[in-house]
């Protein structure tokens, strides 16, 4: 019997990261249209959400588009940039609701439309000093992406002369991330069958454990969730010790 709600035995992970995988196959295995895979995706997002903030996990992190998601097709492409604007747009009309959360992007926004970009700094800015829920929403993100830029940026501040050889840590390479002052992925949920990681978070799951379900994203659900917590729970996470 699948138990729904957390229990006892349950080690509930600090941050939890997922790769929303298989909206389009959700679709054309009903005769839709991909992008409608993606309508339904973003409302199975909503309600995660809540679920997340009630199991009392404190960061989330979503993959909603990569950098090599620009190769799909053009009104695939217009779609998912139009549903995220409706998305963001909603999240700000309920963050209270949502539990106080805390609404942050991850990734490039330079190739990213204009309100598309203003929509996400009003949202930000109107949710920062929220303490419930951090959730944080990987929009043209690469993990590959993600360290360049940070290795950009450490040439820039050794030039002129703000760093020294010794000061480059990891924790410097941290600080330097989209993600920076989120601590690292414990679970990693990837929905939709494959079992790879697309250039998601690749440094900050380090040491995450990788959970890999064969449901689509838009039927991933609270009752998947906890049994993914509770595959979590079952781990022995060792970070190289004994
Ligand atoms: C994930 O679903 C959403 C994005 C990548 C934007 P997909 O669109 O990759 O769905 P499948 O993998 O083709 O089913
Ligand atoms: C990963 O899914 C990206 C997102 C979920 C946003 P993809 O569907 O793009 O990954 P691949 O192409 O199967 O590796
Ligand atoms: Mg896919």
């Amino acid at each position: 019997m699948i138990n729904n709600t957390p229990h006892d035995n349950m080690i509930i992970p600090t941050h939890v990261a997922f790769i929303m995988d298989g909206n389009g196959r959700w679709a054309q295995k009903r005769g839709l249209k991909r992008t409608e895979g993606h309508k339904k995706g973003s409302e199975s997002l909503k309600q995660l959400i809540k679920d997340i903030n009630r199991l009392g996990i404190k960061y989330a992190t979503f993959y909603a588009f990569s950098t090599e998601n620009w190769k799909r097709p053009d009104d695939e492409v217009s779609t998912l940039m139009r549903l995220f604007e409706d998305y963001i747009d909603e999240l700000m009309a309920s963050a209270d609701k949502a539990g106080n959360s805390r609404i942050r992007f991850a990734g490039d926004r330079g190739r990213l439309s204009e309100s598309l970009k203003s929509k996400m700094a009003e949202c930000e800015e109107a949710s920062k000093d929220n303490t419930g829920l951090c959730v944080t929403i990987a929009v043209n993100y690469g993990g590959k992406d993600e360290l360049a830029h940070a290795a950009r940026e450490i040439a820039r501040l050794t030039n002129e002369g703000y760093l020294t050889l010794e000061k480059i840590t990891p924790e410097l390479i941290d600080s330097l991330l989209y993600t920076s002052g989120i601590p690292e992925v414990d679970l990693l949920i990837r929905t939709g069958g494959e079992q790879r990681l697309s250039n998601f978070l690749i440094w900050q799951s380090a040491y995450a454990e990788l959970y890999f379900t064969d449901t689509l994203w838009p039927d991933f659900k609270n009752k998947h969730l906890i049994l993914a917590i509770e595959e979590f729970s079952r781990r022995n996470r060792r970070f190289g010790g004994l």
